[in-house]
């Protein structure tokens, strides 16, 4: 959320605009009940929403949800332990440099680097494991990050995954030249601590698993530009005024917020939930590569990443 756009006088969403706890929880137990298996809290920063412990709790006691979070980590040594309480079972961290100057220039953080690897220890420590470190690479701008976090990382059981640069939003000014393809992010890593292909987890897991030949652990990489993944997609986002995407490219959402508020029952919830899933043939990536030229998108602070 660049601070020229979202400065001190930005007019931020009313409370009454967005949902509150008890309507994130009724849509969870409806996604839930039509099999959907994960939730992750994202943002903005999920960390500055009051009382997240609360919501979290009410999550996770959802049976056959696996519940995690991405953080910028600024908040997260203070917060892990009641993370933890609360039920999250992981935690999801964004670093995109070990450089305090680079890390500022990525995202005009004003924290430095130290404060979120001491988040991500203490996340370590009380279990939200594993950790995964989230990386977009930019190139030109924290590529000679690349082997600085690997290095770092390796061997201390986190996992460590490369983001391709993506086009999300309108405001970043992305340009393709600066995307650096997972492959060059592969092979300069390989040439210093070789690497082995992994398997998948599951079908339709978004990172592409790498492990390090010696036993000292796994990095991922997260190929969105140059290896679309639409075919495979599952996701869904929920943005925190209830509108539902079917794409994190998506230019328009679904007001699920309307029909909570007009008393619409579970089950013409879950109908409504399950027509835009049925329906849905967003894939912006896969048109992206054929170089169809994008409508305006939602910003990523809006659904999280
Ligand atoms: C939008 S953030 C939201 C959650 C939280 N505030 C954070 O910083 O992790 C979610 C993820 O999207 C990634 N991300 C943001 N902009 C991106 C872009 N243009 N391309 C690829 N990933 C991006 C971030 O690095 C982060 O890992």
């Amino acid at each position: 959320m660049p601070k020229t756009v979202f400065g001190r006088d930005y007019p931020f969403l009313p409370r009454q605009e967005i949902l509150t706890y008890e309507e994130i929880v009724r849509l969870a137990r409806l996604f839930a009940a039509q099999g959907v298996a994960k939730i992750r809290l994202t943002g903005g920063e999920p960390l500055l929403r009051q009382d997240i412990e609360h919501l979290i709790e009410q999550l996770a006691a959802i049976s056959g949800i696996e519940l995690t979070l991405t953080t910028n980590g600024s908040l997260l040594a203070q917060r892990a332990q009641g993370l933890r309480d609360a039920g999250l079972q992981r935690v999801t961290v964004s670093l995109d440099a070990l450089d305090d100057a680079v890390f500022k220039r990525m995202n005009d953080a004003e924290y430095p680097v130290a404060k979120v690897l001491a988040g991500i220890e203490a996340a370590a420590a009380c279990g939200l494991t594993p950790v995964k470190i989230n990386m977009v690479v930019k190139r030109g701008a924290n590529d000679n990050q690349i082997l600085p976090l690997a290095r770092h990382f390796r061997g201390s059981g986190h996992i460590l995954r490369f983001i391709e640069y993506m086009d999300a939003g309108n405001a970043n000014g992305w340009r393709m030249d600066e995307v650096m393809p997972s492959a060059e992010v592969i092979k300069l890593i390989d040439a210093e601590h070789p690497l082995a292909a992994a398997d998948p987890n599951y079908t339709g897991e978004v990172a592409e698993r790498w492990r390090y030949r010696d036993g000292s652990g796994e990095i991922g990489v997260i190929s969105s530009v140059t290896q679309a993944f639409c075919s495979t997609c599952t996701r869904i986002r929920l943005s925190t005024d209830g509108q539902l995407y079917t794409c994190l490219f998506a230019n328009t959402g679904h007001d699920l917020r309307q029909l909570l508020r007009t008393g619409a029952s579970d089950e013409a919830l879950t109908a409504a939930i399950a027509r835009l899933w049925q329906t849905r043939d967003a894939r912006y990536s896969e048109l992206r590569s054929a170089d169809t030229v994008a409508p305006r998108k939602i910003e990523m602070s809006y659904i999280g990443g």
